[in-house]
């Protein structure tokens, strides 16, 4: 059980873990190295307790200490009560849900584990956007995707951002990264997944088409980062390159939004 110490001076150093958080240039390096991760408000922190990560302490604003009280009890990691205003000093922005943890991180699943295992996987290439990262777990977690690989390049799921926006999906969902680009994209072709490139390009296959053909298959589906897209080496790497069908002149879907129904025609075509 631990105890809650009222902290009033927001350069105090037991705080270092929660300065500048809106510098991303720093989290971007300082989290995973550090092996490091802010969980924001009251459900996501007690989703990241329940999927089994370590809290190394928590930031409350007195209001939320009573809320809190049972994560507290359950706890040995310290508890920071700082009013509001201390928070915004220490933190750089206005902490709207109260309470915010510093989580320790655990080591990922090794991509091969999660190719034994899965059935429907999302092979994410350099996105590098968090709001988008964490949309497509949601979106994956929500639709019944069995995990995410993600390329070398690829957005921190951890990172603040993307774990809210996912709401939790990146702790409930396993993810792994394959080491070596576009190589690594052989594993999984080697392990039986028919590996789909998703592209607006219109020489590419119709989804609905494709999926009605893979129901009884093991399906990767890769998509890409805003702006350029998959790259000629992943699409090149694919068996299949599908597409959504465009309407009303718009070229291309967001990637979380085309993943989302790229995921669905994939999970739910019988
Ligand atoms: C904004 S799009 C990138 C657009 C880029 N100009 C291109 O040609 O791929 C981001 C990602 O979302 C997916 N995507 C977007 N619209 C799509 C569509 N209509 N069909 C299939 N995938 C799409 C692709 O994986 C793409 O790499």
């Amino acid at each position: 059980m631990s105890t809650a110490l009222h902290v009033t001076d927001a350069a105090d150093p037991r705080l270092a873990d929660y300065t500048a958080l809106t510098d991303v240039a720093l989290r971007r390096r300082k989290e995973p190295a550090e092996g490091l991760f802010m969980a924001e408000g009251e459900k996501v922190i007690r989703r990241a307790l329940q999927a089994g990560y370590p809290m190394r302490s928590m930031l409350l604003t007195p209001r939320w200490a009573d809320a809190m009280r049972d994560v507290i009890d359950a706890s040995a990691a310290p508890v920071y009560l700082v009013d509001p205003e201390t928070a915004e000093r220490v933190t750089g922005y206005h902490v709207h849900r109260g309470a915010l943890a510093a989580m320790g991180r655990t080591p990922l699943p090794a991509a091969a584990d999660l190719l034994a295992s899965a059935r429907r996987l999302a092979v994410l290439e350099a996105v590098n956007d968090h709001t988008n990262v964490g949309a497509v777990f949601r979106g994956a977690a929500a639709l019944g995707l069995d995990g995410v690989l993600l390329s070398p390049d690829c957005a921190d799921p951890l990172y603040r951002r993307s774990v809210k926006v996912s709401m939790g999906a990146v702790f409930s969902l396993p993810y792994a990264r394959l080491d070596h680009w576009p190589h690594s994209l052989r594993d999984v072709t080697d392990a039986g997944f028919r590996l789909l490139a998703l592209t607006p390009d219109a020489h590419a296959r119709d989804i609905a088409e494709v999926a009605a053909e893979t129901r009884t298959e093991r399906v990767a589906l890769m998509l890409g980062a805003e702006g350029d897209g998959l790259t000629p080496r992943a699409l090149a790497a694919a068996d299949t390159r599908v597409r959504i069908p465009m309407s009303h002149g718009i070229d291309s879907l967001n990637v979380a939004a085309a993943a989302a129904v790229a995921f669905y025609a994939v999970t739910h075509t019988s």
